[in-house]
């Protein structure tokens, strides 16, 4: 029924004219049966033949076509490219149109036009990215991931301001991953530091106060009281300028930790001074240092005195903390063609083996107690470690609980 009305509203001029037509045929004398069948025909003929103009689509101003973000993004992905930081493209869907090679290693690919919750699934970054996409105001969040291992990012979004995409109205957007995960350990391993530095520094502190304080009170008139506390202050002010002696020592360390010794030093005479330097301390526990070396030299190059300073240490370590095996043997290897090695080996207890990777850490003891109890600051082998670092040689350990302990310096 509409098509019908609409065919007559197109052909209403023909049909009126038509109409018309006949009209004055009839008034003039014609048949008027004749009449009203040319009349039917010419009707019948017009609303059959296709219309001369068709509806007249009735549409928007013409969209300029939207271009591929491909094509608008192209000048700016080689650099994104060569960036070696994480970064992503979203448009004002946030859809991802491009992610650089560093983010596919960092959070895999995402699929061609994903959307960035595909991937990233933190409410707090999907949040801001929504709030930049509406505002156009840049903003950044920190975030952190627990696997596979515990990162933190500085997540960062703004607008990129491209001129060719202003003119299609699109928008895109700059994502970018800032890993400070690194700064982060620093930070914490300084604090740790500074703490475990103060703790190692009051207790001494705190023991010298309250003898101090004993001697000047109740054990005034008291001179062999006075003795006894006098000797163990004496040995707590041992204890505390050690420490402090260790820390200086590190932080000297660390300022020449690039610079590579150049002496060259014969490590035969040097491991025998060591040995009796600590004969005293062995026969104090009751142990037997055993030297196997080379009769000839063994020269290697490095600093005599901070090569003193390792080998006490490994020594001492070995007759403190190996003290039941009842002796500690160092053997010297200097095989042609292969690397100088010294190894310290004591037959105590040994060292469970997930204590083994943290030993170098500052102030890290298996044991605090025990550490304490022979007068150990926990320094000793951070200290080595830096030591072989500046003179690029390495320290292995091997251990098994209940067999003991080798220490092994590779020049
Ligand atoms: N030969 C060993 N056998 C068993 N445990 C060891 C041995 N050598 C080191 N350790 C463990 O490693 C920890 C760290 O040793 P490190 O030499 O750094 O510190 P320390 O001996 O306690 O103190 P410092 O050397 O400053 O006097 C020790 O506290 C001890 O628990
Ligand atoms: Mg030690």
């Amino acid at each position: 029924m509409k098509k019908l009305a609409l065919r007559l509203r197109q052909e209403a001029v023909i049909l009126v004219l038509a109409v018309l037509i006949a009209v004055l045929a009839w008034i003039e004398g014609a048949n008027v049966a004749v009449v009203l069948a040319i009349l039917a025909v010419v009707a019948v003929a017009a609303l059959l033949r296709s219309p001369l103009v068709g509806p007249v689509k009735v549409s928007a101003a013409p969209e300029p076509p939207a271009a591929d973000p491909h094509s608008v993004l192209q000048p700016m992905v080689a650099p994104l490219a060569a960036l070696d930081m994480p970064l992503l493209v979203v448009d004002q869907d946030a859809a991802v149109v491009y992610q650089n090679p560093a983010s596919e290693r960092a959070m895999d690919s995402f699929p061609p036009g994903a959307h960035l919750s595909a991937k990233l699934r933190s409410p707090g970054i999907l949040d801001m990215v929504r709030e930049t996409i509406a505002t156009r105001v840049p903003n950044q969040i920190e975030h952190s991931e627990r696997l596979p291992s515990e990162r933190v990012y500085i997540v960062r979004i703004s607008p990129i301001d491209l001129p060719s995409a202003n003119a299609t109205g699109q928008s895109f957007f700059l994502l970018s991953f800032r890993d400070i995960s690194e700064l982060r350990h620093i930070d914490r391993m300084r604090s740790d530091f500074v703490a475990n530095a103060s703790h190692e520094l009051r207790t001494p502190l705190a023991s010298l106060r309250g003898f101090i304080e004993t001697i000047q009170g109740p054990a005034r008139n008291d001179p062999k009281a006075q003795e006894r506390f006098l000797a163990i202050m004496f040995d707590q002010a041992t204890r505390m300028s050690r420490l402090v002696d260790d820390l200086l020592s590190l932080s000297r360390l660390e300022l020449k930790s690039h610079i590579a010794p150049d002496q060259k030093v014969d490590l035969v005479p040097l491991l025998g001074h060591v040995r009796d330097s600590l004969l005293p301390l062995a026969g104090d526990l009751d142990v037997t240092i055993t030297l196997d070396m080379p009769q000839s030299k063994v020269e290697v190059t490095g600093d005599r005195d901070e090569l003193v300073q390792v080998f006490e240490n490994l020594m001492e370590n070995a007759c403190k903390y190996g003290q039941e095996g009842k002796r500690v043997d160092v053997s010297l290897r200097n095989v042609p063609g292969q690397a100088v090695e010294v190894t310290v080996s004591d037959s105590g207890g040994g060292i469970p083996a997930e204590h083994v990777p943290r030993l170098t850490e500052r102030f890290y003891r298996v044991s605090v107690e025990n550490s304490r109890s022979k007068k150990g600051t926990g320094l000793g082998l951070a200290i080595v470690k830096h030591i072989l670092t500046r003179h690029r040689a390495r320290l292995i350990v091997k251990s098994e609980v209940g067999r003991g302990t080798d220490f092994t310096v590779r020049f």
